[in-house]
C-alpha cells in the first residue's frame, strides 16, 4: 500500500497549489476569498478581477488535476523503498485524483478552506474519463446558457458524470470509475452546499450576460 498512499499524498500536496491565490501573488496580491462569493476558484476571479486572471487561474487548477491522474501514478517508485504496489496504474490515477480534489478542497496551506474542487476534477476527469467529458461540458454549458448559474452548471455536470460512471460506461457500481464518481459528486455537491441554498432562496450569483436562452 505504501506507493498509492505516497503518490496520493504527493497528489493531495499538488492540489494545495490554488491557481486563484498563485495567480492572487503575481497581481500584486489580491485574495479571491476577500470578494465575491469568496471563493478561489475561476468563477469567483471571473466574477471580480475578469477574464484574463479567470482563465490563468482555471489553466492551473485545471493541470494540476491531469498532472495528478496522469503523471503522478506514473513517477517510477524507487527500489530502496521497496516493492511497489501491485496496483493498477488507472487505479492509482483514482487515488491520485482523489488526492488532488481533497488537497484543493482542503489544503492545509490555506487552514483546510479551499477551493469547490470544479476546475481540478475537470483536469482529472478529462485524464482518466476523456469520454465522459464532453457530456459533462455540454451539460454545464447548456445551464449556463438557459439559467446563468455557474453552480447550478457544475452540480449539472455532476449529475452527468454519475449517469456516465453508474449507466452508460457498463462497468458497474463497484468499478473503479463508479466509487470515483461517486465519492467526487458527493464532495462537490457538499462544497456547493452555500450554493444550493442560494439556488433555493433565489439569490444566488448569476452571470446575467451568460444566460443566453429562455431570459
Ligand atoms: O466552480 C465553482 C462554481 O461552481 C461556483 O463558484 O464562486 O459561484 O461559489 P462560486
Amino acid at each position: 500500500m505504501t506507493e498509492a498512499l505516497a503518490k496520493t499524498v504527493l497528489a493531495y500536496l499538488l492540489g494545495n497549489l490554488m491557481g486563484g491565490q498563485i495567480v492572487g501573488r503575481l497581481r500584486g496580491g489580491v485574495d479571491l476569498r476577500q470578494f465575491g462569493s469568496g471563493n478561489v476558484g475561476a468563477t469567483n476571479a471571473l466574477r471580480t478581477q475578469g477574464k484574463g486572471f479567470a482563465v490563468a487561474v482555471l489553466l492551473i487548477d485545471v493541470l494540476k488535476g491531469v498532472i495528478a491522474a496522469l503523471l503522478v501514478p506514473a513517477l517510477p517508485w524507487p527500489a530502496a523503498l521497496g516493492g511497489g504496489d501491485a496496483l493498477p496504474r488507472e487505479t492509482l490515477g483514482y487515488l491520485c485524483g482523489v488526492g488532488v480534489a481533497l488537497g484543493h478542497c482542503y489544503p492545509v496551506t490555506l487552514g483546510l478552506r479551499g477551493g469547490k474542487g470544479v476546475a481540478t476534477l475537470a483536469g482529472v476527469f478529462g485524464a482518466l474519463m476523456p469520454l465522459a467529458l464532453p457530456g459533462m461540458l455540454l451539460v454545464f454549458v447548456l445551464v449556463i446558457l438557459f439559467s446563468g448559474y455557474v453552480s447550478a452548471a457544475t452540480l449539472g455536470a455532476a449529475v452527468f458524470a454519475l449517469l456516465w460512471a453508474l449507466v452508460i460506461d457498463g462497468h458497474g457500481p463497484l468499478s473503479a470509475p463508479a466509487l470515483f464518481t461517486v465519492a467526487m459528486a458527493a464532495l462537490v455537491t457538499f462544497k456547493h452546499r452555500e450554493n444550493i441554498r442560494r439556488l433555493l432562496r433565489g439569490d444566488e450569483h448569476r452571470f446575467e450576460k451568460a444566460r443566453l436562452i429562455g431570459r
